[in-house]
């Protein structure tokens, strides 16, 4: 199997979709100013939050940013976001390679795309927005202290989502003890990385958010929740799982806590388990909505 990481975010949105906590949404869209807004995406990946927003209606004239590291994601995204938009029945006009303006008689968005890291670009960036969206990226930074510099970015909203919360859950079970120590040293992982992450990053993030501040409007559990319906995962979801099984494949080989053929003959039997459509998936997450105190200071 190719493993692509724009693959995997596009086999992604349909978890994403069930997944988001609603109730948070309902907050967002209750919350959200009069549009034109300006938003901010980081970790913004290929731009599956801006198709999702605009599909369920939440953005209809804005500014919006998004900001990635891996080029890409962005090259990606530029190609992308024209081909969905036009699918939408939206046009498109491209005002420079990673500008777009996507439009038709009641909405109007314009797309700006940097490859950066967050933190050069928050240094860069002169208008904080209206809402800053950080979705499946806060668990892979050194919190607490990334927190302020993030929400500087936002004189209005913050809407940060699927915040990983330590419990990752794959039935039926193999060998029940192989299985948790696995899931163990998954998330120990997550913990130990040089960039920083966290695997309870969702539950640390109600203090971390009160240290700084801010408050927290709404929050709710964004579970990933992954099963076939009547023996087929549905959408590219199949595709989704055998990710998830390769990033527990690339970060816990050669581990020293697991013997190596044990975990070689687990990942065989979890990949079986895709194939025949039995796997279920479980990661638990957290949502939240914050409106800032409007204190720039970083
Ligand atoms: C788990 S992916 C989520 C992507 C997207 N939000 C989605 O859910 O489809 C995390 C993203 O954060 C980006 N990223 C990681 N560290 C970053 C950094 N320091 N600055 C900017 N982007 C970063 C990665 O390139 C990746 O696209």
């Amino acid at each position: 199997m190719e493993y692509s990481f724009p693959h995997y975010l596009l086999s992604k949105q349909s978890v994403d979709d069930r997944a988001l906590n609603k109730d948070v949404l309902n907050a967002l869209k209750a919350n959200l100013p009069q549009q034109p807004i300006r938003i901010i995406e980081v970790g913004a990946g290929i731009g599956t939050m801006l198709r999702r927003l605009m599909r369920w209606d939440v953005v209809q004239r804005a500014e919006y940013v998004m900001v990635d590291e891996l080029a890409e994601n962005i090259e990606y995204a530029s190609a992308w976001i024209p081909e969905f938009a036009t699918e939408a029945g939206l046009s498109v006009e491209r005002i420079e390679q990673n500008q777009v303006r996507v439009f038709d008689k009641t909405r109007e968005v314009r797309i700006r795309l940097e490859r950066a890291d967050v933190f050069d670009f928050i240094r860069r960036n002169k208008a904080p927005a209206d809402l800053l969206i950080a979705h499946a990226f806060l668990d892979l930074l050194p919190m607490p202290e990334s927190l302020p510099k993030l929400l500087s970015l936002t004189k209005g909203l913050a809407w940060l989502t699927v915040n990983f919360d330590g419990v990752t859950s794959l039935e039926p079970v193999l060998d029940a003890a192989l299985d948790e120590n696995i899931e163990r040293l998954y998330h120990q992982t997550m913990d130990t990385r040089s960039l920083g992450g966290d695997s309870q990053s969702g539950r640390h993030l109600f203090g971390y958010l009160r240290g700084a501040g801010e408050n927290i409007l709404a929050a709710g559990a964004s579970d990933w929740v992954v099963h076939a319906v009547g023996g087929e995962y549905l959408e590219d979801e199949k595709y989704f799982l055998h990710f998830i099984l390769h990033f527990f494949e690339e970060s816990l080989t050669g581990h020293p806590e697991l013997e190596a053929d044990a975990f070689a003959d687990w990942l065989k039997a979890r990949r079986a388990q895709v194939e025949s459509g039995e796997l279920v998936y479980i990661a638990h997450q957290m949502d939240f909505l914050v409106k800032r105190n409007n204190d720039f200071s970083v």
